[in-house]
């Protein structure tokens, strides 16, 4: 009887260990998904939309106050518009996510 207490207790202490650990580990990716739609944004945006999202150059969106939404950008993105290139052959989902979430970011950083 004892010896399943002991047991009970160990799983307990797993468990709650476990989900600490995985907690940090969403915080981390979190920031990783930051980083990463800003690393994109650095080499394939900059050039048109700038550091800020506001340069225009070459007639682009100013980004610092569109108004889509994430899903419509990852869509401007996904097929380009205009002078503006389209990505679809370039990045995968995981980078146009990345960098529609990045692009709403910079509405907030003026
Ligand atoms: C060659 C220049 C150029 C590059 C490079 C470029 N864009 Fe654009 N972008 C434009 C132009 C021009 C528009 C306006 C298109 C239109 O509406 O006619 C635009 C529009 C947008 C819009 C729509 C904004 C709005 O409110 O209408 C988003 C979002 C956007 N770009 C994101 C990006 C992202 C993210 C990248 C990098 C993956 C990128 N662009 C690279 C030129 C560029």
């Amino acid at each position: 009887m004892k010896r399943y207490f002991v047991i009970y207790l160990v799983s307990l202490i797993t468990v709650s260990c476990g989900d600490v650990s995985t907690n940090s580990a969403q915080v981390s990716n979190e920031d990783d998904m930051a980083n990463y739609g800003r690393n994109l944004y650095e080499t394939q945006c900059i050039l048109c939309h700038g550091e800020k999202g506001n340069a225009k150059i070459a007639q682009a969106a100013d980004l610092s106050i569109s108004k889509l939404d994430e899903t419509v950008v990852g869509d401007r993105i996904y097929h380009g518009k205009g002078t503006m290139p389209a990505y679809k052959d370039k990045l995968g989902e995981p980078e146009i996510n990345a960098l529609s979430k990045y692009v709403i970011s910079l509405r907030n950083s003026k």
